[in-house]
């Protein structure tokens, strides 16, 4: 069976009560076999900590959407990893295109942040993908390598090792019409080739997918080989429908 990473992406959402009330009906409702399948919750960072305290009881990871490229020092409103580390975050969720579009980040600087957490001894989850005009252009794969070798250009051979990309089509965000499956197995093996030519330690790195992933279409994608896992946002806003996308997962090889 391989192993999956379901990872859940709050973005901008959630409160006190809204986080109490999910935290406990996973707790209460989760697998207590998750047969090696890895699940991860990712918070705004105000409220790590309380997710924290909730889930290192049941068997969930915690992640954060973002991290600072600095350690430390004068950097009024961030974060760094080591303080990401200090208080149990396991994932870091980094080249988002939220982010790469609306705070204008450059591969260059989402591959910096990948170094630090890499050098945290932390899990960077990459998100790479094309928009919908790059599609269209037959650009799909150029966009991709070229994210990719930003990633190659900084950490060399072994960059991905330990590592999570999130193929995430851009057009496919947050918009209800998710990608095709074919059409995202296709894509993940382009990846995993293109990982495997630069890079033979790291043949195994787990490639997930995202984009308006719902319980009705869990299935469908992770019946692909080269889907390893699912990055969710808005429909992991919702505890039952996390907890379905999780168990349909789950019960496939
Ligand atoms: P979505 O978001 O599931 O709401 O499309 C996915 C993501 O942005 O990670």
């Amino acid at each position: 069976m391989k192993k999956k990473l379901i990872v859940a992406n709050w973005k901008l959402n959630g409160n006190i009560e809204m986080i109490s009330n999910y935290l406990k009906f996973l707790k209460n409702n989760l697998l207590s076999n998750l047969n090696k399948n890895i699940i991860v919750i990712a918070p705004p960072n105000i409220y790590l900590e309380r997710t924290y305290q909730s889930i290192k009881k049941i068997n969930i990871f915690l992640g954060a959407q973002n991290v600072d490229v600095n350690l430390k020092g004068a950097f009024t409103g961030e974060v760094s990893v080591l303080m990401l580390k200090d208080i149990g975050v396991k994932y870091v969720i980094i080249g988002h295109s939220e982010r790469r579009i609306l705070h204008n980040e450059t591969d260059n600087f989402v591959a910096k942040k990948f170094h630090l957490i890499k050098n945290s001894n932390l899990i960077p989850i990459l998100c790479i993908g094309e928009t919908e005009k790059e599609k269209k252009n037959g650009k799909t794969q150029k966009v991709i390598e070229k994210q990719l070798n930003c990633i190659f250009q900084i950490l060399g051979e072994k960059a991905f090792r330990n590592a999570v990309i999130a193929y995430e089509p851009i057009w496919a965000i947050g918009t209800g019409v998710s990608a095709d499956p074919e059409y995202v197995q296709i894509i993940h093996k382009f990846i995993r080739n293109y990982i495997q030519k630069n890079d033979s330690v790291s043949k195994n790195v787990i490639i997930q997918y995202g984009g308006s992933v719902s319980s009705l279409n869990t299935k469908e994608f992770i019946q692909q080989e080269d889907i390893d896992g699912l990055l969710i946002g808005s429909a992991s806003l919702h505890a039952k429908e996390f907890l379905k996308i999780i168990k349909i997962s789950c019960s496939i090889d």
